[in-house]
C-alpha cells in the first residue's frame, strides 16, 4: 500500500538530479503513515456513541452570579494561572486572501485589524485584571514569518513582547482519490496544517508548554482567529468553570434557528461532546424542551478553556481524524501544475472540538451571540466581513 501512496514521489524520484533526491526522500519519510489509515475507516460521523443534551449556566444565571465568578476568575488571571492560545494556522480559503487571515483589515474610515481587534479585546482584560496573560499564537508554515513580522510591525498592538509566543503547527501531506500523495512540484510534496485539534501536542513540540509550566499556567483560553468580538480569558467564564469543578468550559450560544450550521454541545455516552450540525437528524435538531427552547440548542463558538494537567493526560490519545474532499493544486505526472475547480482529492484534519470528549466534564457557558460572535469566514454574506462590521459597530467599535 505503502508503494501507491508513493505513485508521485517515485515518479520524481526517477526523474530528480541526485542532489535533490535526498530531499524528497526525507519528505517521504517523514510522512506519518498511519494517517492514511482514516480512509478506509467510517467517517467520524458515523463512529458516534449515544447523544443526549447538556445543560448551561444560562444567561440569566451569569447575571445573578456574574460577581461571584467575575471575582474567581480575575483571581486566577491575577496569580497568572491564565494563558490564551489563539489558533490562526487555518489557510482562510473562504476569504480568498493568500495573507494570514489576522493580518485582514475590515477599517472602513482607519485601519481596523482582525489581529488588532483580538488584542484590544485581551487587554480590556489584563488591564481590569492589572496584570498580563501569556498568549501562545499557532502559525503554520505557510503564515508564520508574515503573522510574526505582522505583529512586530504594529508593536504588538500595545501588548509586551515578553507575553506573546508563536509556535508552528505540524503539517500533513493530500492525497488524490486513489489515495496517492500529492506533489505541490518536482521536488515537493502537497503539504496543509494538520487542522486546529493539533495545537496542544504543537505547544508541546515546540517547548511551548515548558513556557506554561514555567510561568504556572493552568488553564488555557483556546479561540479562533476569525471571531472579532471574541472575549479572551475573559474573568467570569473562567471564574464560572473553575467553580464547577469542570476540567473543561466552553462558550455557546443559541442557535439562531435548528438547522443552522453550528457544533452543539451535548453529552455522547454520559461524556461531553460537541455533535456537528451535519451529524444531527432533523428530528434531533427541531426537539424542543417544555419552555419552547431547542433541546440541542447550544452551538459552539471556537473558544474553549481546558486544565493543562487534564491535557497532559490526554496528550497521547489520537483525536480521530477528519477526511476532508478539497479542491487541491498540483503537479501531475506530465510535469504540468493543476489548479482544480472540483475538489479533486483529500486532506487531513483533526479537530480542537473533538478533545472536548476527552475531558471528563465541561461547562457550557451561555454568552449573548450579537455581543461576542461575529465570524469571518467569507467576504460578504452570512458570517463575513460586512456581518462582522455591523456587529462591531452594534458593539462601540469604530472601524
Ligand atoms: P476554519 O475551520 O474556519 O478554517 O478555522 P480556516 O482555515 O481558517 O478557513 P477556511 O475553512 O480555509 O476558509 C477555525 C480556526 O482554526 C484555525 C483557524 O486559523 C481558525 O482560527 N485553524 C484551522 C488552525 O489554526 N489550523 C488549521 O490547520 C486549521
Amino acid at each position: 500500500m505503502e508503494n501507491t501512496r508513493r505513485y508521485y514521489i517515485d515518479l520524481q524520484m526517477d526523474k530528480l538530479p541526485e542532489a535533490q533526491k535526498a530531499a524528497l526522500q526525507a519528505q517521504a519519510d517523514a510522512v506519518d503513515y498511519s494517517l492514511f489509515d482514516a480512509l478506509g475507516a467510517p467517517a467520524v460521523a458515523d463512529t458516534k456513541g449515544e447523544i443526549t443534551p447538556i445543560g448551561a449556566v444560562e444567561i440569566k444565571d451569569i447575571a445573578e452570579k456574574d460577581a461571584q465568578f467575575r471575582a474567581a476568575g480575575l483571581d486566577a488571571i491575577r496569580a497568572g494561572k491564565v494563558g490564551a492560545v489563539l489558533l490562526a494556522g487555518g489557510q482562510g480559503t473562504r476569504l480568498g486572501s493568500d495573507r494570514p487571515k489576522g493580518t485582514v483589515n475590515i477599517g472602513l474610515t482607519h485601519d481596523v485589524y482582525i489581529f488588532e481587534c483580538l488584542m484590544n479585546n485581551l487587554k480590556e482584560v489584563t488591564d481590569a485584571a492589572g496584570v498580563c496573560v501569556p498568549l501562545y499564537i499557532m502559525t503554520s508554515t505557510v503564515n508564520n514569518d508574515d503573522t510574526i513580522a505582522f505583529f512586530r510591525e504594529h508593536d504588538y498592538f500595545g501588548y509586551p513582547r515578553d507575553y506573546v509566543k508563536f509556535f508552528i503547527q505540524e503539517m500533513v501531506p493530500a492525497v488524490d482519490y486513489e489515495g496517492r500523495i500529492l506533489m505541490k512540484n518536482e521536488s515537493e510534496l502537497v503539504l496543509s496544517p494538520n487542522g486546529n485539534g493539533g495545537w496542544f501536542s504543537s505547544m508541546a513540540k515546540t517547548g511551548m508548554l515548558d513556557d506554561v509550566h514555567a510561568r504556572g499556567v493552568e488553564w488555557l483560553n483556546v479561540f479562533a482567529v476569525d471571531n472579532v468580538l471574541q472575549r479572551i480569558a475573559d474573568p467570569s467564564f473562567v471564574g464560572a468553570t473553575l467553580l464547577s469543578g469542570c476540567d473543561s468550559g466552553s462558550k455557546v450560544v443559541r442557535k439562531a434557528n435548528p438547522g443552522e450550521k453550528v457544533g452543539v454541545l451535548c453529552r455522547e455516552d454520559g461524556k461531553p461532546s460537541i455533535i456537528e450540525y451535519y451529524e444531527m437528524s432533523d428530528e434531533m435538531a427541531n426537539l424542543r424542551n417544555a419552555d419552547g427552547e431547542l433541546t440541542y440548542g447550544f452551538g459552539v463558538i471556537l473558544n474553549y478553556l481546558f486544565l493543562v494537567t487534564k491535557l497532559e493526560e490526554i496528550m497521547n490519545d489520537r483525536l480521530p481524524i477528519h477526511v476532508v474532499e478539497k479542491k487541491i493544486p498540483y503537479m501531475n505526472e506530465k510535469g504540468e501544475s493543476i489548479s482544480p475547480t472540483e475538489p479533486n482529492g483529500y486532506k487531513f484534519e483533526t479537530l480542537v472540538l473533538d478533545m472536548i470528549h476527552m475531558m471528563d466534564d465541561c461547562l457550557a457557558y451561555e454568552v449573548v451571540r450579537r455581543k461576542e460572535f461575529a465570524p469571518i469566514k467569507n467576504l460578504h454574506g452570512a458570517d463575513s466581513v460586512d456581518s462582522a462590521r455591523e456587529l462591531l459597530a452594534e458593539n462601540g467599535v469604530t472601524l
